[in-house]
């Protein structure tokens, strides 16, 4: 098995995490190749619990080489903070290797992505506030500032002064805030740089000499297909390619390279910040699916929108990623609903859409086909194997798959590593 994918297939938070530190004993690198400090992923390992946010989940297994790939973009006091802790509590992060060729947040880019927000009003977009955005847009520019730029300072401070030049025309004329230094800026970089250099490495040079060997790497995706900046429901979504398609380019490896896409995707469906969402839930429900399934939000503390599980989102996700798998998470979730509505299709102004439809407005105005499954009471937490499932829970599980187009190969039944159905190896 040569690479394998993991990447979410809603709005985030679906559980890649677990997913990710589930295969994580059997795989030799786990790369993070999207997104930065904006991800939050949990961990459970024994009880104890782990949230990540720029490391990728792999870090958690021993013996494994976790990787910062060149589509990530790095905040070095994050990631050395999120080291620091770890190292505390024991967790060897000492095989870590970041890409050369990764770009860096820097204080100007969370600036400039708190100030957009607060003039950007109503139609903010809810982004963590980490300077991700920005940080993407000044790659896009050709003016961002590369992990690689760290170790020449005439270098560092020229990028700076480029990236900074029109930014500050903007700050200072536009949101009347200060002007920003080359000099604290270059400074505020460096402070890590040493610290940083023994990690940073050609890491494409790596994972495809690793292939070459026979070693199987795992690329974990940060967000998901509907936040995916061409994938999802956009300007509602985050700046990276969370999609299969950014695992190639994120990491630096060929397509033909990857032989399993793994969806992970939760019984429902939640969402943090603005944007549409057709099977949101505004009432009780809602409330009571939050409070079921502690949804909120890992990064910020946000609480997570709900709503019922959609196929049509599913199948979406399907077609944009070749999903070979889904991971269903949070099936325990779902205990004690005596119905629980699944979203089939769309209706659009009376017109009847079993795909995403491709234009933004008729997804704002598309009120969800519900279909009706049995709920359960059990509880099935402690549930290993698919036919101990409640009938009406195994029967939802089966619907789902039928619905959404792709094998459901693995059901999540609680937060802890151990706690999960397995119906096909993901990793065979
Ligand atoms: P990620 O961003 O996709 O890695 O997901 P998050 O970690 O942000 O959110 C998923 C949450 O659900 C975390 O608190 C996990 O510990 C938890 N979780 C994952 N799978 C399951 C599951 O099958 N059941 C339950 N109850 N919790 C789960
Ligand atoms: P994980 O990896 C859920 C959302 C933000 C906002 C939008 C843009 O834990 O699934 P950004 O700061 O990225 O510019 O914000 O994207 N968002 C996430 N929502 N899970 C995440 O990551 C997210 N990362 C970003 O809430 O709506
Ligand atoms: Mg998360």
């Amino acid at each position: 098995m040569p690479a394998v994918v993991v990447l979410g297939a809603q709005w985030g938070d679906e559980g890649k995490g677990k997913a990710t530190d589930q295969l994580g004993s059997r795989v030799d690198h786990v790369v993070k190749f999207n997104g930065g400090n904006n991800a939050g992923h949990t961990v459970v390992i024994d009880g104890e619990k782990y949230a990540l946010h720029l490391l990728p989940s792999g870090i958690l297994s021993p013996g494994v080489t976790p990787v910062i790939g060149n589509g990530v973009v790095v905040d070095l006091e994050v990631l050395f903070r999120e080291i620091d802790a770890l190292e505390a509590r024991g967790v060897d992060t000492s095989r870590l290797l970041v890409s050369s060729a990764a770009h860096l947040i820097a204080g100007y880019n969370r600036t400039v992505d708190k100030v957009t927000e607060r003039f950007l009003g109503k139609r903010r977009i809810g982004t963590t506030g980490r300077g991700i955005g920005p940080t993407y847009a000044d790659k896009i520019s050709r003016v961002g500032v590369r992990v690689q730029d760290l170790f020449d300072e005439h270098i560092l401070a020229q990028k700076v002064e480029g990236a900074l030049d029109q930014k500050n025309h903007l700050l200072v004329k536009v949101y009347n805030r200060r002007a920003i230094t080359v000099e604290e800026t270059v400074e505020e970089l460096l402070t890590y740089a040493e610290r940083l250099r023994p990690m940073v490495t050609d890491t494409s040079l790596v994972l495809n000499q690793a292939l070459d060997a026979g070693k199987t790497v795992l690329l974990e995706a940060g967000q998901a297909t509907m936040l995916d900046v061409d994938h999802g429901t956009y300007p509602f979504v985050t700046s990276s390619s969370a999609t299969a398609g950014g695992a190639c380019t994120g990491a630096g490896i060929g397509p033909t390279r990857i032989d399993r896409v793994v969806g992970v995707i939760k019984a429902y469906t939640t969402r943090v910040g603005e944007g549409p969402f057709p099977t949101e839930l505004l009432d009780d429900t809602g409330e009571w699916l939050r409070k079921q399934g502690g949804e909120y939000g890992t990064t910020t503390g946000r609480p997570r929108r709900t709503g019922w599980y959609d196929a049509v989102i599913a199948r979406y996700a399907t077609r944009v990623n070749g999903l070979t798998d889904l991971v269903l998470t949070k099936l325990d979730t779902l205990t004690g609903l005596e119905r629980v509505p699944v979203c089939v299709g769309y209706d659009v102004d009376g017109v009847r859409h079993d795909e995403m439809p491709s234009n933004q407005s008729d997804f704002h105005h598309a009120t969800p086909v519900f279909e009706e499954l049995d709920g359960w009471w059990e509880d099935i937490s402690h549930v290993r194997e698919f036919d101990q499932l409640p009938a009406a829970a195994q029967r939802y599980v089966l619907a789902l798959e039928e619905m959404s187009g792709t094998r459901i190969s693995a059901i999540g039944v609680g937060p802890g590593r151990e706690a999960t159905i397995v119906r096909h190896d993901l990793l065979s």
